[in-house]
């Protein structure tokens, strides 16, 4: 007999860490896929079974390496709408469909193209570099791109004088600006889920309940969180990391999601949530039955204008050509 805790979205949960998908939804995915010469990508923070049925997991740089040597009619991008976005910019000759079109990253609405100009207009000869959670239309006024895994060797890259404005998450920046002793201009900017859900007492608590446990934060936490952890890494980082170490315990100070892949691909170690308050509301947008909708029917293509798409595509080349070979801990 089968005693069920929980049905969210399209699956239902056993037991703790246990579920099993509605029927027949995996098999008509998979069917569609084939069809359409379609391939998903998810990123880390996607719910279980969307992490299962997804061809390639990972953080915002390696879905965007991924985009950019996709070979398929159609990608199918389980994330939040910049990072479609990004898919399409690379792959003007794809279509690319996002399952719920209102899947957006609170954060990159914290930017827009008109608080840019103002900002430039205040500096001088900027150089602007745009964390890649931001709109095409702001990429596209910037100078190049980067992502958590990769943004201190891209401000590394930066030669001149010209002044750095950093848009638009404030934490990244400061992170950044710490580690490199590099002054910017920094937007005020921050993800909610971050900031807000991860608290410096939280990881005190933990560290107190795991004294064994190494903590691993996101940069994307704030500075108090940051200046607490053993490790500042992406979620594609932490991921490679802790697979690599000898260490058997972690403390994860990111979104809540990273924790089904971690459990799944290092079944002998034990992970403990920082923050279990620390969801992205977005990122569980997306459901089984909502890739299978736009899949079967084409829906929610993602079309950037070309005038924007071209410029916009000048900077995220730029940051995929600085880190090309740089990936700190392989695969
Ligand atoms: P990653 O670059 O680690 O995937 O982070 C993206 C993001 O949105 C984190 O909140
Ligand atoms: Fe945006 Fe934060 Fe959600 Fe990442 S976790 S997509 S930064 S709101």
């Amino acid at each position: 007999m089968l005693f069920f805790d929980l049905k969210v979205n399209d699956r239902i949960f056993l037991k703790e860490k246990k579920y099993i998908t509605m029927s027949g939804i995996v098999e008509e995915l998979d069917k569609l896929k084939k069809e359409r010469k379609a391939v998903i990508l998810a990123h880390v923070y996607q719910p279980p079974e969307i992490y299962d049925i997804a061809d390639f997991v990972g953080d915002s740089l390696d879905l965007s390496r991924k985009a950019f040597q996709v070979e398929a009619d159609i990608i199918v991008f389980c994330g939040v709408y910049f990072m479609a976005e990004i898919a399409s910019i690379l792959n003007p000759k794809k279509k690319v469909l996002i399952p719920d079109i209102n899947a957006d990253c609170p954060m990159a609405d914290m930017i827009t193209t008109e608080k840019l100009k103002e900002f430039k207009s205040q500096c001088k000869d900027p150089v602007v570099v745009a964390y890649v959670n931001t709109s095409a239309a702001v990429k596209a006024e910037s100078d190049i791109c980067c992502t958590s895994s990769n943004a201190v060797d891209v401000v590394k890259s930066i030669k001149g004088d010209g002044e750095i404005i950093f848009v638009p998450d404030r934490n990244l920046g400061n992170y950044i600006q710490k580690k490199l002793g590099r002054g910017m201009k920094i937007w005020n900017g921050f993800c909610p889920t971050h900031n807000n859900f991860i608290l410096p007492e939280y990881i005190l608590k933990a560290r107190k309940e795991h004294p064994h446990a190494e903590i691993l934060v996101h940069p994307e936490c704030r500075p108090e969180v940051i200046s607490l952890a053993d490790h500042i890494m992406s979620t594609g980082n932490m991921c490679r990391y802790v697979k690599r170490s000898a260490i058997k315990e972690f403390i994860i100070g990111t979104e809540s999601g990273i924790l089904y892949k971690l459990e799944k691909e290092n079944p002998n170690k034990n992970f403990y949530l920082a923050s279990s308050l620390a969801i992205c509301p977005n990122m569980k947008k997306i459901t089984l039955a909502k890739v299978k909708d736009v899949l079967a029917n084409m829906k929610n293509l993602i079309s950037v204008p070309e005038a924007i798409r071209e410029r916009a595509c000048y900077p995220v080349l730029k940051m995929l050509k600085v880190t090309q070979n740089k990936t700190i801990f392989k695969k």
